[in-house]
């Protein structure tokens, strides 16, 4: 039976991506619901974007729920200066979607979906700032012990930060949100920039979703010709991260990855190192592990899994 999953998003072409590869895996995923939040650019944005790419997968009948506008606490940061304007620059012209959003909030979509399943049964896969769950978790405390698991892209350890010097992006935007999150006793696994970063594209890996021809490899392609200027001219890297989608791949086959299940905590006081991911690494502390940190991908695997899987699109 299909793992019955939630995805919670900012779409962002890397969001795109990992939107891709589980709509293409049915036989493993059950999409129950995309959620979307504030991130990369504005709800309005990421709401309409998750339509558009469900469009792209020739999937119409995903529902999509827009969530939270602005983090817990704290004013919105975005980052058109990575995504583009859209938040999913590259192709020369945007759709719009014509799937309707849904009509219930997010966050009260988490709610009643974690009410009404098989306690254990939905993993929550967070693509974007933790703003949704967090407020879902504050707001009703019992269906914490219902997650089956989280499984998420964010934070840094040897990477340290891409938004701040210490901070990467999705833990940075809404760091009280990440800290409910890695105190729920959720089991946890994170997909940090040190897993993210060995994910680049090349002209070659990018040229192989091109050459599937289709809607969903042709978008993809020109959205990763945009967003891996940002990091080439910044970083000198080879290519574009794909942050998100090491979330799905990581569900679809596990196998790719390695990391250490460590003790990580959130750093939400200091102005200097805010959302920092505090990560136990060496076990230097006696605080109690509470995540699986992932540390390594198999890049060829990876990419070979993504390009296979969007030629079902
Ligand atoms: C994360 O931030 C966003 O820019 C990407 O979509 C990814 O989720 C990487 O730091
Ligand atoms: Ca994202």
């Amino acid at each position: 039976m299909a793992r019955k999953i939630i995805i919670d998003t900012d779409p962002g072409q890397d969001d795109a991506a990992a939107i891709f590869l589980a709509l293409a895996s049915p036989e493993t995923l059950s999409v129950l619901g995309i959620t979307t939040v504030a991130g990369n650019v504005p709800l309005a944005r990421t709401s309409e974007n998750a339509r558009i790419v469900c469009e792209w997968a020739g999937k119409p009948e995903t529902r999509v729920f827009a969530g939270c506008d602005a983090p817990m606490q704290r004013a919105l940061v975005t980052a058109e200066h990575v995504h583009g304007k859209t938040g999913l620059d590259g192709p020369a012209n945007l759709p719009k979607p014509k799937i309707a959003l849904q009509d219930q909030h997010g966050v009260d979509f988490i709610i009643d979906t974690l009410r009404a399943e098989p306690a254990g049964s939905v993993t929550l896969c967070t693509l974007g700032p933790l703003t949704n769950i967090g407020t879902a978790f504050a707001k009703a405390p019992e269906i914490i012990a219902r997650v089956a698991e989280i499984v998420m892209m964010g934070g840094a350890y040897f990477e340290v930060g891409n938004i701040t010097p210490a901070a990467e992006f999705n833990i940075y935007v809404d760091p009280e949100a990440a800290d409910i999150v890695f105190k729920s006793g959720c089991k946890l696994t994170v997909m940090p920039l040190d897993v993210t970063h060995k994910a680049l594209t090349s002209p070659a890996r990018v040229a192989a979703l091109r050459d599937l021809g289709t809607t969903a490899g042709i978008a993809m392609a020109d959205m990763l010709d945009f967003f891996e200027r940002f990091d080439v001219e910044k970083y000198g890297s080879a290519g574009a991260p794909l942050h998100d989608p090491c979330v799905i791949a990581y569900l679809l086959r596990p196998e790719l990855f390695d990391g250490r299940h460590i003790n990580v905590m959130i750093e939400t006081k200091s102005e200097l190192t805010l959302g920092m991911t505090v990560a136990d690494f060496w076990g230097v502390t006696d605080r109690t592990p509470n995540a699986l940190f992932m540390q390594d991908v198999d890049a060829d695997g990876f990419f070979a899994l993504l390009t296979e899987r969007l030629a079902r699109l």
